[in-house]
């Protein structure tokens, strides 16, 4: 029997475990599993793309357990009534390719995302930041803002949405979580005096979320301070959030460049353009942030490991309480070489 985490249960768990807590042991998860990167089979994901969105399948594996996501990302969907980001993912057991867990992961890819950041911050932010800029108030933005939050301790937030729906949503969900919020007429009233700027928008295109004179004017009011940028809305192919200029002077740290050089920031430069793998920055292979007045970009596209670290966080999470359900996923005669006998015993004696 394969166990079956749906939308019910997975919101069941994570609001029982606390989100802050979850986030901070996600975090600390997926920290773990990117110190054991060489373990994993790597390869960039396989999108499908469309006129309107894309249908990615992310897997890997550790040797010992595999793992995928199957995840759409459509931009256009909000003017549809649904959502830009859904996702279901599996765990498979390696020895005998059998499925071990089934779970909705549109909540979970959220969290993952999230904790991905907070990850990325705590190494790379410089000391001190007290104030995180969002850009882009939709579906993963309070998530950005707990798990920054949860690991940092970062409570002011300045947030800027082309949305006025989704900014009064923002506000109403990070009020009550006792977040200090401040709406911002644009994205350079929302950038500056911000240590942190997580970009989370969504649109089809090359976009120019952060204009590279807008964040030099944001810095200049700020003395040239330090800056961290997480930009995880560009994240296809023709998909983008920032100004290339911005990310030609800044320092990029990225999951999986094979991957990155396809779906990021960094997707219109060359191959050989210097970037940091954030994996060995964990194991101190190589430097984090070199000097506090730097900008560290973290060009956050989403990769594999993530998932599989999120789907395994789950399942040992998972033993002994009612998230989950046994499902009769996987066919299993008691002879294995008489699968037919199965559809035998529902046929009726007539039609045989
Ligand atoms: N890097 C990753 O691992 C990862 C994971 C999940 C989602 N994503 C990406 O993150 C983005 C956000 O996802 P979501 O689920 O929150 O989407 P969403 O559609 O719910 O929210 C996106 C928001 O961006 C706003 N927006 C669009 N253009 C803007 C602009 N120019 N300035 C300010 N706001 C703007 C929209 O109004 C919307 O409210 C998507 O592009 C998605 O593909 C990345």
């Amino acid at each position: 029997m394969v166990r079956f985490v749906n939308v019910n249960n997975l919101s069941r768990w994570a609001a029982d475990a606390g989100l802050e807590p979850l986030l901070r042991d996600l975090t600390t998860a997926i920290e773990h599993q990117f110190r054991r990167w060489e373990s994993f089979d790597k390869t960039p994901r396989v999108g499908s793309h469309s006129e309107h969105g894309v249908i990615e399948l992310m897997p890997t594996s550790d040797g010992i357990t595999y793992g995928f996501k199957c995840v759409n990302g459509h931009p256009i969907n909000s003017t549809r009534g649904l959502q830009t980001v859904t996702a279901f993912g599996a765990l498979s057991d390696v020895d005998t390719g059998y499925p071990i867990l089934i779970a909705e992961m549109t909540l979970l890819t959220a969290l993952r995302t999230a904790a991905t950041s907070a990850m990325a911050t705590r190494l790379l932010a410089p000391p001190g930041a007290t104030t995180i800029a969002l850009v882009g108030s939709g579906a993963q933005s309070e998530f950005q803002a707990l798990a920054v939050r949860a690991t940092l301790g970062i409570n002011t937030v300045r947030v800027f949405d082309i949305d006025p729906a989704a900014m009064s949503k923002f506000e109403r969900n990070a009020s009550a979580l006792g977040f200090d919020v401040t709406l911002c007429r644009d994205a350079e009233e929302a950038i500056t005096g911000a240590q942190v700027i997580t970009t989370c928008t969504a649109d089809k295109r090359n976009a120019t979320i952060i204009a590279d004179d807008m964040l030099k004017r944001a810095r200049a009011a700020s003395g040239g301070a330090g800056l961290h940028i997480n930009a995880m809305g560009g994240d296809a192919p023709g998909k983008t959030e920032l100004d290339i200029e911005i990310v030609k002077r800044s320092r990029v740290f990225v999951e999986y460049p094979e991957q990155t050089f396809i779906e990021g920031e960094i997707q219109s430069l060359p191959r050989d353009w210097p970037i940091t793998e954030l994996w060995q920055v964990l194991t101190g292979e190589a430097d984090g942030r070199d000097s506090a007045n730097e900008i560290t970009i973290f060009d956050s596209v989403g990769f594999a490991i993530e998932d599989f670290a999120a789907l395994t966080f789950l399942n040992d999470r998972l033993d002994g309480t009612d998230y989950f359900e046994h499902i009769d996923l996987v066919a299993e005669p008691a002879d294995p070489k008489d699968l037919f006998a199965l559809v035998a015993a529902k046929t009726p004696a007539t039609s045989r």
